[in-house]
């Protein structure tokens, strides 16, 4: 097996805007829900390519707060798709010792849904392999909405200070408040756009776009990308010592 490369200065928290499902499905002549579904395999390949390129933590963005916009068909296929993936998927991700969560505002999901994702979350939460955080119904500016008014709350319950408010204080309110922050985020599709994803998260971040349509994406792109990250220089707003 590959030496894991956080040793070595790899990303330890990979998020991946999944792009180009609809076109590649175009492409073929064929339904976007087709590309969806051939989207959903490439997760399996990714999520099983992490634990030999080092990378512990993988964010996914599944579905996004602007993507009920898109047709009732398209977002009933996807809906769809995601409860069969997590019904079909949960055992492979326990005896993978992948830990899922999931992140954005359940509000708008079926009843249904919501279940099989509580289950996956319980089902795996004693694993210590991969995590992989799954964005459904995610937006960051509604995430940052939401955490603010939590944050409010707590201020107005006597919980919180506001004079103690300062950049550590927000992160604890986010969906992502157990994850660190990603080190690489990639974008397939040729798109060069972050589209409301881990706003506040990735300030610091890498960016990696890349042409590759998502049910084209392999895990040895994955591992490129990700041993590419090694060679970048971090300075976080520094200067070079
Ligand atoms: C963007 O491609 C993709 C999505 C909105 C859905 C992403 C979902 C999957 C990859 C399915 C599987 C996910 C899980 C977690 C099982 P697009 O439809 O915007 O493509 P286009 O830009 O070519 O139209």
């Amino acid at each position: 097996m590959a030496e894991p490369l956080r040793d070595q200065g790899g990303p330890r928290h990979v998020a991946i805007i999944m792009d180009g499902n609809g076109r590649w499905a175009t492409n073929r002549g064929r339904p976007r829900l087709f590309g969806h579904h051939a989207g959903a395999k490439r997760v399996r390949e990714v999520v099983e390519a992490c634990p030999s390129v080092g990378v512990k933590y993988l964010t996914i963005f599944a579905f996004s707060t602007e993507n009920w916009k898109r047709t009732q068909v398209e977002v009933a296929g996807l809906m769809s798709l995601f409860r069969r993936y997590i019904a079909k998927e949960t055992k492979a991700l326990r005896d993978r010792n992948v830990q899922v969560r999931f992140i954005g505002d359940r509000i708008r999901l079926d009843a249904k849904l919501i279940k099989l994702m509580d289950e996956l979350e319980q089902s795996t939460e004693h694993c210590t392999g991969t995590n992989l955080t799954i964005a459904l119904n995610y937006g960051a500016r509604d995430e940052v909405a939401r955490a603010t008014k939590r944050l409010a709350l707590d201020v107005r319950d006597g919980k919180l200070d506001p004079e103690s408010v300062d950049v550590e204080t927000l992160p604890r309110y986010l969906d992502t408040h157990v994850l660190p922050d990603p080190d690489l985020v990639i974008r397939t599709s040729g798109e060069a756009r972050i589209s409301n994803f881990l706003l506040w998260q990735s300030a610091y971040a890498e960016y990696e776009f890349v042409d590759t349509l998502w049910p084209d994406f392999s895990a040895e792109e994955f591992g490129k990308l990700v041993g590419g990250y090694g060679k970048r220089d971090r300075r976080f707003g520094g200067v070079k010592t």
